[in-house]
């Protein structure tokens, strides 16, 4: 496959062909991923949760999400990638956004950034792209900043929540963003910013009229035991969890009632070399 860079990114846009987001943390999600012909590959700080453990974003590092986008890297040869700024790493200012931006450019080996935020993210934007880093934005639900809106809560479901998702929009554009996530947001909305916008929307939860779609991919695929709350728009396209566990139940009973290793898993000695090692 043909390496995936932002001039592919802005011809796929251009033909009003949605854009393909997934998101990986390890080498084995980036490396199925890129396989699968994904266009971006985002290295995301739901790996927090969803490979972590952790309740929300807020608690992974900087040095985390760095191990984390190394890995991936290594892996996706072929799709264009982000990694996430976590949260504490780029609020205080441009030059501390920029900062940690270049170290996941550097130590995280990925091609461009994403922050959360809107108006108030804009000179931070600014800041990091005009240093030559790319930068996808991401307005709507900003997860990292569950507390403050009261939990993981739609926005622009009134009509100033919706005027203020589109300021932020326009802010992130203005700034320089080569496109931007849009999470939680009402599909009519979303797609209405979206034909504002002379840059890419990319949708989770803000249903079929961005342009483009994201979805974590331990969710997606299903790799997660029965019973965990799911968000809304993911859809599940797989049942990796079920498939891991009747293997490594096989691999159990196998082992338990000795059918494995069978001969064709296990090495050979000649039969002088076993007679000299037995005398
Ligand atoms: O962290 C993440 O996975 C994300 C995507 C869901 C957009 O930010
Ligand atoms: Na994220």
């Amino acid at each position: 496959r043909k390496k995936v860079t932002l001039n592919t990114i802005r011809a796929t846009y251009k033909k009003g062909e949605p854009i393909t987001v997934l998101t990986a943390h390890d080498f084995p999600s980036g490396h199925v991923a890129d396989a699968a012909g994904m266009e971006i590959v985002l290295v995301g700080d739901s790996l927090a949760m969803v490979a972590m453990g952790m309740d929300d974003t807020s608690e992974v590092l900087l040095e985390e999400m760095l191990l984390h986008c190394r890995s991936v890297a290594r892996a996706a040869k072929s799709s264009f990638l982000v990694g996430d700024l976590p949260m504490g790493c780029y609020e205080i200012a441009p030059e501390q956004a920029l900062e940690s931006a270049i170290r996941v450019i550097k130590e995280g080996r990925v091609h461009s950034v994403k922050l959360e935020g809107g108006i108030e993210m804009a000179p931070s934007i600014k800041k990091i792209t005009s240093a030559g880093i790319p930068v996808l934005g991401h307005v709507g639900l900003t997860p990292q900043r569950q507390n403050s809106l009261g939990g993981f809560r739609v926005q622009g479901k009134t009509a100033a929540s919706a005027m203020r998702v589109l300021k932020d929009a326009l802010a992130v554009q203005e700034a320089g963003a080569f496109a931007m996530v849009m999470e939680a947001v009402p599909a009519e909305i979303a797609a209405l910013i979206t034909r504002k916008l002379s840059v890419p929307t990319i949708g989770i939860g803000a249903g079929s009229g961005c342009s483009g779609q994201v979805l974590v991919q331990i969710d997606m695929t299903g790799n997660f035991p029965p019973g965990r709350f799911i968000p809304k728009f993911v859809k599940k396209y797989g049942d990796v969890w079920s498939e891991s566990l009747r293997a490594i139940e096989s691999y159990k009973d196998e082992t338990k009632s000795r059918a494995y290793p069978a001969p064709e898993h296990t090495y050979q000695i000649s039969k002088e070399e076993l007679a000299e090692f037995e005398r």
